[in-house]
């Protein structure tokens, strides 16, 4: 038997991420989990308006797409407990400024570099469809053919939102449209 549990939002788990962008010319750091994918080359990432980095994202146009695995799982956590508008987060990591002007984290094993193509307002949160630029991959996590990722080598760490718990990745269960052959 199914249960009503309420109009509970369930559409997790999320790979959770840290954003870097330029504040007043130096690097700031904020960790989300909501974001989107509208079209094949576009992401979606949602920030509260109140956020510290909204300003320097929209002023430069720019921001990186970190994402996490558990190898700094406790860094990118701590990126989620201050704000910016409270404590400078400038020094938190070592990185590179990439061709659009954001910093990305250099001990991140994958990373996106972005544009801001449009900003859409939900409620207390802007939305920033962000194109992306270059994607910056650690040579160990990608396949064979050196041009992909390799998910049986890199594991982003997952969140979700109803226990506010971390999850890990699982494992490849196998190609896509093999399955309805079986
Ligand atoms: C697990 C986790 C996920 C989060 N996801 C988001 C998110 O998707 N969007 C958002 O606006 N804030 C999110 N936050 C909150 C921000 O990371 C946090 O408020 C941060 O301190 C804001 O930093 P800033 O003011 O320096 O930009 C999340 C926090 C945690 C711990």
């Amino acid at each position: 038997m199914k249960k009503n549990i309420g109009n509970k939002f369930v559409l997790y788990p999320t790979p959770v991420i840290v954003v870097g962008a330029m504040v007043d010319g130096k690097p700031t750091w904020t960790l989300v989990a909501h974001i989107g994918i509208p079209s094949h080359d576009m992401a979606m990432v949602s920030l509260a308006k109140a956020h510290y980095i909204n300003r320097g994202v929209k002023e430069n146009k720019a921001l990186s797409i970190n994402i996490v695995d558990e190898s700094w799982l406790p860094e990118a956590d701590a990126m989620g407990c201050i704000s910016g508008n409270k404590a400078d987060k400038s020094a938190a990591f070592s990185y590179t400024v990439g061709e659009t002007g954001a910093p990305m984290i250099d001990r991140c094993k994958l990373t996106m570099e972005c544009t801001v193509e449009d900003i859409y307002e939900v409620g207390a949160f802007e939305n920033f469809m962000v194109k992306v630029k270059n994607t910056f991959a650690d040579e160990d996590i990608l396949t064979e053919s050196g041009d992909k990722p390799d998910f049986d080598k890199f594991k982003p760490v997952l969140f979700e939102m109803l226990g506010y718990t971390y999850l890990k990745t699982g494992e490849t269960l196998g190609k896509c449209m093999s399955f309805a052959k079986k």
